[in-house]
């Protein structure tokens, strides 16, 4: 694996790479790597030439300053964990290389980051979207790779994609969880032993939600399960939704036509946890 800290030094040895006509399959992380970014990994490596990995805790997506200092940051099980999977490139700039500049660009994604995430994390999305765009116009990847974990995450940057005409396939990857349930997350190593012994409760209470969905409406199911996660109290949650997988707008019945995908954020203790499940 060769790592690289600078745009210039990276741009310049994938130009040579994409001469030789060799294809480059990108996985963008912000590091504290875990079982889901090594399975988008493996499969990057196994459907193009190169695989190339970027680190980087990208500041302006974090809309919470304490949230920001206490993103796990784990360099050196990274890079082991990167040499396992035979990453051909890892690219891991320093905030000064990315932003030399202030970061002024609005994008504007109509009514996708107005809920959910967007909603409870103003300005999150829109970080989001300077840092993928920056990094494809590094990378210049022909694949990019995202776990589905981030759902709304993995919406916008399609629609990134589309609204700045950038030629990269998106390759959506279904969430990796723990054998208990718990969605992988680079987060989850912030959570004490008794609160990782409860956060399996989350998927329970999704999978709740799937199974009672062909015999409840929308609407009650939707009060109905945001009940079952505000009566227990070791969990706060920020929001729960039912929604159309490609508008996220809210649905109020079901349509087996539409796909349809329920989302959750709970905080746990000092943690915030996000998760969802596919209901139709
Ligand atoms: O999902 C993440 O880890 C980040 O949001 C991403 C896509 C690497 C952008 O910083």
């Amino acid at each position: 694996m060769i790592t690289f800290s600078t745009i210039n030094e990276v741009t310049e040895y994938l130009n040579q790479q994409k001469a030789a006509g060799k294809s480059i399959g990108f996985v963008p992380t912000m590091g504290a790597l875990h079982k889901g970014h090594l399975e988008l990994m493996q499969r990057a490596k196994k459907e193009n030439d190169l695989l190339v990995v970027s680190i980087f805790v990208n500041p302006v997506q974090f809309n919470n300053a304490d949230d920001l200092k206490k993103y796990p940051r784990t360099p050196d099980e990274d890079n082991r964990k990167l040499e396992r999977v035979h990453c051909d490139v890892l690219f891991a700039p320093d905030a000064g290389e990315m932003y030399p500049e202030k970061v002024t660009k609005q994008y504007d994604f109509g009514q996708l980051d107005k809920v959910m995430e967007g909603a409870f994390r103003p300005g999150h999305f829109n970080g989001v979207a300077i840092v993928v765009k920056k990094l494809f116009d590094i990378i210049s990847p022909d694949r990019a790779y995202f776990g589905e974990k981030d759902f709304q995450q993995l919406a916008i940057i399609k629609k990134l994609v589309a609204m700045e005409k950038i030629p990269v396939d998106i390759v959506p990857c279904p969430i990796v969880r723990e054998p208990d349930g718990l969605a992988m997350s680079s987060r989850n190593r912030l959570l004490t032993a008794e609160e990782r012994k409860i956060a399996p409760f989350i998927y329970k209470t999704l999978k709740e939600a799937k199974l009672r969905r062909n015999h409840i409406c929308a609407n009650p199911l939707r009060q109905m399960i945001i009940n079952i996660f505000e009566g227990n109290k070791q969990f706060r949650l920020e929001y729960f939704d039912i929604v159309n997988d490609e508008t996220l707008q809210p649905i109020n019945g079901w349509n087996n036509k539409v796909g349809t995908v329920a989302c959750v954020a709970v905080w746990l203790g000092n943690v915030r946890l996000i998760d969802n499940i596919r209901i139709i």
